[in-house]
């Protein structure tokens, strides 16, 4: 594999706290690749590294060929970058900040003008463009955010939580706009706390977890990680919850795991149908009431439990 992006034993603290402990990341030209990880776990300053706004203690970072500690001016131009925090001048039009963005990048009056309309238009700010983005709401000054990212069309966009705050039909539009980007051949390297993004968009996800990747491959791969189905009960009465929790531990042959608030029992299977058989005859026989009984696969939810709880869920194998 010939990789758009690469990432090589990344480390860096802040002061005598670890944020990075030797991330490595491959990213293909044109697909989309999740960062997915929980607060602090080291997304933003993974990306901060990739974008030459941070340097890091150890490590090697290459983007088109580009060497980004090396030559971080050259790599710069094949990068756009939209921060987690949208970063747009209040002061200023929305029309003027997409253009002062295209005049740093060096185009002609002329051309950074089109350019600035082209985006305002694509991203449906055409019709406020003389509004000053002080007066944007969070979704609009967001979508001005990435605009900007676009504006010299690099070929790897990386997006710092681009759906964090957004509403649903936002989002389903920022995800539209991903894919759009990547079908044309862009790299697009997003960060989530949304396994449902992941999930939804992208091509390959790695997951971040106290500065290291835990787990990398497609949503399929890493939900087989975790492997088999999940039976699901939610029981009527609360005191038949000893008694379904023991059914359960009977069938399984790992620990059944229990929500007492919600009446909520779940086990992990290699035998799907029939363990739900089993499951309901042995319910049946005790007449233990039932509110929901069903059998599902794994989700990415249960790869990120696994992976982020239980260290002992890292050693199964793929
Ligand atoms: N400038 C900084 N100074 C000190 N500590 C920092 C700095 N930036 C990040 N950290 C610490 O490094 C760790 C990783 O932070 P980072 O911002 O990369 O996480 P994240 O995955 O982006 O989290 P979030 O989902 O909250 O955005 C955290 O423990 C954070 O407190
Ligand atoms: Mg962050």
């Amino acid at each position: 594999m010939t990789a758009h992006v690469r990432i090589e034993g990344l480390h860096k603290s802040f002061g005598s706290k670890p944020a990075l402990r030797g991330v490595d990341l491959a990213m293909r030209g044109g697909e989309v690749f999740a960062l997915l990880g929980r607060n602090g776990a080291g997304k933003t300053t993974t990306v901060r590294i990739l974008t030459t706004l941070l340097r890091p203690d150890s490590g090697q970072v290459f983007v088109a060929g580009h060497d980004v500690l090396r030559a971080p001016d050259r790599a710069r131009s094949a990068i756009g970058v939209s921060g987690q925090y949208a970063a747009v001048d209040e002061k200023l039009t929305g029309f003027e900040n997409l253009y002062l963005v295209a005049r740093l990048y060096g185009m002609r009056r002329a051309r950074a003008a089109d350019r600035t309309r082209e985006l305002l238009a694509r991203f449906h700010l055409d019709t406020v463009m003389h509004n000053r983005a002080g007066s944007y709401s969070g979704g609009m000054r967001r979508r001005l955010d990435l605009a900007g990212a676009l504006i010299a069309e690099p070929s790897l966009v990386v997006l710092d939580e681009p759906t964090t705050g957004l509403d649903p039909q936002s989002r389903q539009n920022t995800w539209a706009l991903v894919r759009d980007l990547a079908g044309k051949g862009t790299t697009v390297l997003l960060t989530t706390q949304y396994l449902e993004e992941a999930d939804q968009l992208a091509d390959r996800i790695a997951v971040l977890e106290d500065g290291a990747v835990v787990a990398e491959g497609t949503a399929d791969e890493l939900k087989r990680m975790v492997g088999g189905e999940r039976i699901e009960l939610v029981l009527t009465e609360a005191r038949d919850i000893p008694a379904a929790e023991q059914i359960l531990a009977e069938i399984g042959d790992t620990v059944p795991h229990v929500d007492e608030s919600a009446r909520r029992l779940e086990l992990r299977t290699e035998s799907g149908q029939i363990a739900l058989a089993d499951v309901v005859a042995r319910l049946n026989m005790r007449a233990i009431p039932v509110l929901d009984l069903g059998l599902r696969r794994a989700t990415l939810d249960d790869v990120f439990l696994a992976l982020t709880e239980e260290p002992a869920a890292k050693e199964v194998p793929a």
